[in-house]
This record gives structure tokens, sequence and C-alpha cells, in this order.
């Protein structure tokens, strides 16, 4: 009999989520002759009456979806459906709310496209109502243990290094200091990747502590080989020197709001250096922007098998992208860890080689 199968992204968007969502509904329709269904702002689709989805079809997912950023299906970071906001302010148990909504809407299987928080609250909605689950990892930070490469981070990765493009001309034009900051929560990947390729000379990461002494030599001797400019790149979640958070305060959905540790570096380099410093703050720009063809292919693919695990009731998994396959690996071991940068690995060493400043290590 014919499957009817939901999707959802839930948590921060970035690019790439259209793609996957056109990847699993041309083949659930074309290969399965299934009927899909796009759940509308991650699980509250399912909790609001009248739901919130829509039909998708092969008219309504062309190939436009293959190049636009965004979802079309809408996300939410703060509409867990655990502690779901009410109009007074309050927060309530809606978890049942959405079960039913499945059973309501008669779906076999919801394919989730989600970061690390959304996979946890997708898995335990699953467990608790018996969703036949598949996810679908996707976040700018690549932080997700058990895949190498997540939705959205070639994206981001391009857009930050694209930065350091039109950064470096002005530094050098003005004899300048120019600070990158770049998104990543406690995940040092987009600064460490963009860093690297877009010519820094000092890369700070949460994942290794620093000292403003050892920049600031670094600088000088930069200065005194004859380069009068320099570039760094920082992520948005290294402390300060004494071990201090640079935040804006929380979300909606209580996490820390990182940004402006640019300014601190900034400040601090002004003062132990002289020198001229300018800071940029990246922020939301790397979610957006066309996806790159890596994110377009990863997404496409992640669809494609994430349809096919359905069709093998192999649920409870998440595909995951390894050695130039894809595969399935269970929820619970990718929720269990976390993929920060190995400050022994070959990125870093691949920097140090350059003559990058990676912190003391
Ligand atoms: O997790 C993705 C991410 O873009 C982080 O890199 C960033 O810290 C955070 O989300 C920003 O969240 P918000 O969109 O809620 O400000």
């Amino acid at each position: 009999m014919a499957k009817r199968i939901g999707i959802l992204t839930s948590g921060g968007d970035c690019s790439g989520l259209n793609s996957a969502i056109r990847a699993i509904t041309l083949h659930a329709i074309q290969h399965y002759g299934w009927e899909v269904f796009g759940i509308l702002k991650g699980t509250s689709g399912l909790i609001r009456r009248p739901m919130e989805y829509t039909q998708l079809t092969l008219q309504n997912c062309d190939s436009s979806m293959l190049r636009s950023a965004g979802t079309i299906l809408g996300s939410t970071t703060k509409e867990n459906p655990f502690f779901f906001p009410s109009e007074d302010g309050s927060k309530t148990d809606r978890s049942d709310d959405a079960i039913m909504g499945y059973r309501e809407l008669k779906l076999d299987a919801i394919i989730a496209i989600g970061g690390d928080g959304s996979m946890r609250i997708n898995s335990r909605l699953a467990k608790k109502g018996g969703i036949n689950l598949v996810c679908i990892p996707k976040t700018i930070d690549n932080d997700l243990a058990q895949t190498d490469y997540s939705i959205g981070y070639h994206t981001a990765i391009t857009v930050a290094t694209e930065a350091m493009d039109r950064l470096q001309p002005t530094a050098a034009s003005h004899n300048r200091v120019m600070v990158l900051e770049v998104m990543g929560r406690d995940a040092g990947h987009i600064a460490l990747v963009s860093g690297i390729a877009g010519g820094a000379d000092v890369i700070l990461i949460p994942e290794i502590p620093y000292k403003i002494e050892s920049i600031c030599n670094h600088i000088k001797n930069i200065n005194k080989a004859g380069r009068s400019f320099a570039l760094i790149t920082v992520s948005e979640a290294i402390k300060t020197e004494e071990g201090g958070q640079v935040l804006r305060g929380k979300s909606l959905n209580d996490r820390p709001r990182y940004g402006g540790v640019s300014q601190y570096l900034c400040n601090q380099l002004e003062e132990f250096l002289n020198a001229d410093t300018r800071a940029t703050v990246l922020g939301h720009v790397q979610r957006g922007g066309q996806p790159t063809a890596q994110d377009r292919i990863l997404a496409t693919a992640f669809g494609v098998k994430a349809v096919d695990m359905i069709a093998e009731q192999d649920f409870g998994k998440m595909v995951a992208w390894r050695n130039n396959e894809v595969v399935a690996v269970p929820i619970d071991s990718t929720i269990a860890t976390y993929n920060g940068v190995n400050p022994n690995g070959v990125l870093i060493k691949t920097a140090k080689a350059m003559g990058i400043y990676v912190g003391e290590v």
C-alpha cells in the first residue's frame, strides 16, 4: 500500500534544507509512489489545530528548491513539544498533541531534518509515540557526531572564506588588524577552515586556549618581516583570556546567544599592540545564500537514503556521510557525543605548518 510520509525541519535554518526536501519528495513519489506531506514549523505543525501542513508534489518541488536557502516548511528553535509556549507565557507538555497529529495525518513515518537539539527532541517524541523516525543532520556548526558533514556547513565555510577574501584588501590598504568573528557555537570548524582557506594569521577556536601576549608577539613578528597588516578569524564562543564568555543574552529557548568577542579581542590588541583594529561579526549571513554544490549533493544524497530507509523500515536512525558513502547510524549514538575540532588533527597541523597561530598547542 502507498505510504504517507511527513517531512519537517527544526532548529536554526541553513542552506541546503530545501534541496533535501526536494530530494525526499522526488524519490518518494517517483520511485515508491508514496504521498509526501511537509509539516510546517517543525513539530509545531502537528501540535496546532487545525494542523499546519502542506502536500508536497513533483509540481511544487521543482529544481528551484535546489538553489534556495532557508526552508519552505519554516522552522522553530523555541517550540519544543515538551515545553510548548502558551499564549499566557507558560510552558506546557504538548507532546501528546504532536503524536495525535502524526496519527490523524495517517503518517507511516517522519523524516526530521535538524541539528543535535532537534534530534534529541524528535527522538524523545518518536520513542514516546511510536513514531517511525529517520533523521537528516543539518547544522552550519558541523558539530554532530557520527557524520563527516552536515547540511549547511559547506555553504557557511564558503561564505566565511569569501568574507576573509573581502577583508584582506582593506586590511592591507589601511595597515590594520582585521578580526572576523564567525558562528559555530562550541565547535571551531567554521573558524578553522575559513581561516586556513582565507589566509588568516591567527585562528582562535573554543577547543584551544590562547594568550593575548602570544597573538601580539606573532603580529609583531609579521610586522618585522615587512607586512603591516594581519587577519584574524575567531569563533564566536571563544572565551576571554580570563575565562569569561562574551554573550548577547539568551535566546527564547534559553540557549546563550554568542556575539561580540571579536571586539574584546580588538580592544586587547589596541591596548597591548597599539594596532589599528576592526571587528566584523559575520552573523546569520553564514546560514543564507545559495547552497554550494557540495551542500546540494549532500542534501540530495541524504534525502534519497532517508526515503530508502523508510522503505526498509530502518527507523530510529540518522543518515550520515562517511568516507564518501551515505550510511545509517543510530540517533542515540549521535546525540550521545559531540564533534568538536581535534586539537591534534590534520587541520590544526596544517594551520601551524602555514605559520598560523592557533592557540597554545
Ligand atoms: O547552531 C547554528 C547557529 O547558527 C550557531 O552557529 C549560532 O550560534 C546560533 O545558531 C544562532 O542562533 P539564533 O539564530 O537563534 O541566533
